[in-house]
């Protein structure tokens, strides 16, 4: 590689190949930088899919994949010695799944916190001192107004404490080296959709729990019907209400956030959401109107550890990272439709 001629650094994304990952890949190779991607997952096609999004041949090395899992502090070590350009880490590994948190706590905490104090060991050891995470917004108590960044976090289940206790590990190793570190939380809201080629989204598997991937599947005839859990919370419809984030604002806003959080030694904490909130039952008649299809559901019983309403206040991640996060939820479900019908069936 021509180091000299290189005008923008390169950039880890683990957990890469996932929903957020590769969209997050994509945004910063169309930026000019170059990624590395670590992920334990194997699926190579995904790699080529963000190529081909993004116009690089199949052996360009402006994406590099390493297949490792972060719980293994060695392999994680020796992809930082063999890749000394690394400027940033963009952290997304991890497992997601609210609902199986709480049926496999141990292995939870056991793989989030783990690869996440591997990964500031190997990141202390080697020099590279930028890092964004990727919390969520249920380490936050439900609110009926929007949610600020300044308020009590009150995690309910594995997965959100799992968060909650990563971000206070973040923030300890930040505050025992402040001259070091520039350290960024991004809590996440509800990230839907898919980029707009069609080629990369959000993989349903068994332990999918997110609402739009579910509804996908009823309008593609591949479930019965959604199962709402719960429609007597105190809500405009009964049924619970999510701040929906199209999946490439998000993504953009690492762009943003990576170069805020370079300009000095900081640990900061963003949301990213519209500051909208979208009910179930409103989602469900927003995917009928783009799918065109008809999406019969039934009321189940309220899950463990879900909350009433979860809207973020935008207003930091605008004011600090001129995030705007403005495509509607129509253009959400439209996009994630698309990618069901292209995309997922060539992963
Ligand atoms: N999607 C959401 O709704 C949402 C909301 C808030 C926060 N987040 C967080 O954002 C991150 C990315 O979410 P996503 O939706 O892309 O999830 P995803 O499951 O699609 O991708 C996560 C990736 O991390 C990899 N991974 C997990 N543990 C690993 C390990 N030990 N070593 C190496 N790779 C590992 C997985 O193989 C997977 O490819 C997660 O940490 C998630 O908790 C997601």
């Amino acid at each position: 590689m021509d180091r000299i001629k290189k005008i923008l650094s390169t950039n880890l994304v683990t957990g890469g190949i996932g929903f957020i990952g590769s969209h997050v890949a994509a945004v910063f190779l169309e930026a000019g930088y170059e990624v590395l991607i670590i992920d334990k997952s194997s699926k190579k096609r995904g790699i080529q899919h963000i190529k081909d999004i993004v116009g690089l041949s199949e052996k360009s090395k402006k994406l590099l994949f390493f297949q490792i899992d972060m719980l293994n502090y060695d392999a994680l070590l020796e992809v930082f010695l063999s890749n000394t350009d690394i400027d940033a880490v963009i952290h997304l590994a991890g497992l997601k799944s609210v609902a199986k948190s709480n049926f496999c706590p141990l292995l939870y905490y056991q793989n989030n916190l783990v690869s996440s104090i591997n990964l500031l060991r190997v990141m202390e050891d080697t020099g590279v001192n930028k890092l964004l995470f990727s919390s969520s917004a249920f380490v936050y108590e439900e609110s009926d107004t929007q949610i600020s960044e300044n308020a009590k976090l009150m995690p309910k289940t594995p997965y959100a404490s799992s968060k909650a206790m990563i971000e206070k590990i973040m923030s300890d190793v930040q505050k025992s080296a402040p001259e070091y570190w520039h350290i960024g939380c991004m809590r996440y809201f509800n990230p839907v959709g898919a980029h707009q080629s069609g080629k990369i989204g959000e993989e349903v598997t068994n332990e999918s729990c997110n609402l739009v991937p579910i509804i996908a599947q009823v309008a593609a005839g591949e479930k019965q019907c959604v199962t709402i859990f719960g429609d007597d919370y105190e809500t405009r419809d009964g049924t619970t209400i999510r701040d929906y984030v199209h999946i490439t604002d998000l993504a953009y806003g690492h762009i943003s956030a990576l170069k805020k959080i370079a300009e000095k030694p900081t640990y900061c904490v963003y949301n990213i959401g519209t500051g909208i909130g979208t009910s179930v039952i409103e989602m469900i008649k927003f995917f009928e109107k783009v799918s065109g299809c008809k999406i019969p559901y039934k009321i189940g019983k309220r899950r463990e550890g879900d909350l009433k309403m979860l809207v973020a206040d935008p207003s930091k991640s605008l004011a600090e990272l001129n995030l705007k996060c403005e495509k509607s939820v129509l253009e959400m479900c439209a996009d994630f439709w698309k990618w069901k019908q292209i995309g997922e069936k060539d992963i």
